[in-house]
């Protein structure tokens, strides 16, 4: 996957009708339900899940203009769900994943001393969450504020769109993207109404490459 450098602000960046966004397809990455035998160690129960992740495809794309990168994503679901109506209701979300170690994996989320990022986005929520997970059980929430993460999200003909933004260089213990360079990337999408949470979800799988363009 390509990050397409272009000249545009950075709030245009974040529009997702905006003229910049035209010409970039982007790609649709395959989605599986999460392979939650892996979490038995941290929940016996989420081990019992069987009909998560009904989500089997993420449309992709990503621009940078030199000093943020825009990652805009998209899915259909019939029924959003972007509040708690119910006890067994959940709301849709979407995160992203990223290495902050070489050999980190995303189908474990990491594993000690080998951490990564999450951009995470939840329906309802005006603000994303940037999070630190270093395997299962450790995922610690980040407020957007900390990193300059943001989003925009809307829903519309059956799809949510969802377009994060941050600063090309992270703050702390988060990801950098250098321009010329490669980092990797995963992806996760929850359907609310399916009662996808935590781990009950659609997974991308392991890392995929993540070229930065000049
Ligand atoms: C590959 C892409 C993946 C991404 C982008 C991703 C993203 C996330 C995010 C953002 C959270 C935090 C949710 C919150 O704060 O409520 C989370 C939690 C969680 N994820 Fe993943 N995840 C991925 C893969 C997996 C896989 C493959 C599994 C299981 C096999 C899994 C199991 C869990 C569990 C159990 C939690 C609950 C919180 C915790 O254990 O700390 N994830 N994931």
């Amino acid at each position: 996957m390509k990050v397409v450098k272009v000249s545009a602000a950075n709030n245009t960046l974040s529009d997702p009708g905006a003229a910049v966004w035209n010409g970039i397809p982007g790609e649709a990455v395959p989605l599986a339900p999460a392979p939650v035998a892996l979490t038995r160690d941290v929940s016996a129960f989420l081990t019992l899940s069987a009909d998560h992740g009904r989500v089997r495809s993420v449309q992709v794309a990503a621009l940078h203009n030199g000093e943020a990168i825009a990652l805009r994503l998209s899915w259909a679901v019939a029924e959003p769900s972007d509040a708690i109506r119910d006890l067994d209701q959940f709301v849709d979300g979407a995160a992203a994943l990223f290495p902050l170690a070489r050999d980190a994996n995303a189908m474990t989320m990491g594993a000690a001393g080998k951490p990564t990022n999450a951009w995470y986005w939840k329906a309802g929520k005006q603000d994303p969450y940037d999070v630190i997970a270093e395997g299962f059980g450790t995922t610690d929430r980040r407020t957007a504020e900390a990193t300059g993460l943001s989003v925009s999200a809307g829903y519309a003909g059956g799809r949510w769109q969802v377009i994060f933004r941050r600063p090309l260089s992270g703050a702390g213990n988060s990801i950098t993207f250098v321009p010329g360079k490669s980092t990797a990337i995963a992806f996760a999408v929850w359907e609310g109404r399916n009662r996808d949470r935590s781990g009950r979800k659609s997974v991308s799988g392991e890392f995929m490459p993540l070229h930065v363009g000049t």
